[in-house]
């Protein structure tokens, strides 16, 4: 049996209740269940996992076969920041690869990872559109571009001061 209330989880099953109602009886609903419960939990933990699986009654491996398929699942926590370097080929020629290798040096951490004390997870992504700001990371919503090594110190400092 899986938790029903917000206990010390702190995972709020109303919400995951209230999303899976919202798609009752529609096809092909899991993978945007999937999504809008990652959405308000931050990731997909195998109990959340588990809790979607007896509600839809489908087997934990069909649920778990998704959420291991798609990158855009996580079933770990995600830090506060995301640090999402560009490595599109404007931003690659650019310097974008050794803009990640310095931050995965300074972060301690590698790509898809997220930092000890929950401030920070590296992805790497395809163009932004900022093309002509090459090489470019965001970190959450921001972007900051015509990026080089030197620059990584100062970002993160800037980040984890918040
Ligand atoms: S290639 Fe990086 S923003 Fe377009």
């Amino acid at each position: 049996m899986v938790c029903q209330c917000q206990c010390s989880t702190g995972i709020n099953y109303d919400l995951i209740d209230r999303i899976i109602e919202k798609y009752q009886g529609q096809e092909g609903s899991l993978i945007p269940i999937l999504h809008e419960v990652q959405q308000v939990v931050g990731y997909l933990p195998e109990e959340v996992q588990a809790y979607i699986a007896e509600k839809l009654e489908v087997p934990l491996s069909e649920i778990y076969g998704v959420v291991s398929f798609y990158s855009l699942f996580s079933t770990k926590p995600k830090g506060k920041f995301k640090v999402s370097v560009c490595l599109g080929t404007a931003c690659y020629v650019k310097g974008s690869g050794q803009v990640l290798s310095e931050l995965e040096k300074q972060l301690g951490i590698r790509v898809g990872e997220t930092t000890d004390d929950g401030m920070f997870t590296l992805e790497a992504c395809r163009c932004l559109g900022a093309c002509g700001l090459a090489p470019v990371l965001t970190v959450n919503d921001n972007v900051h571009g015509r990026l080089t090594t030197d620059d990584v110190t100062d970002i993160i400092k800037k980040y984890k001061n918040l």
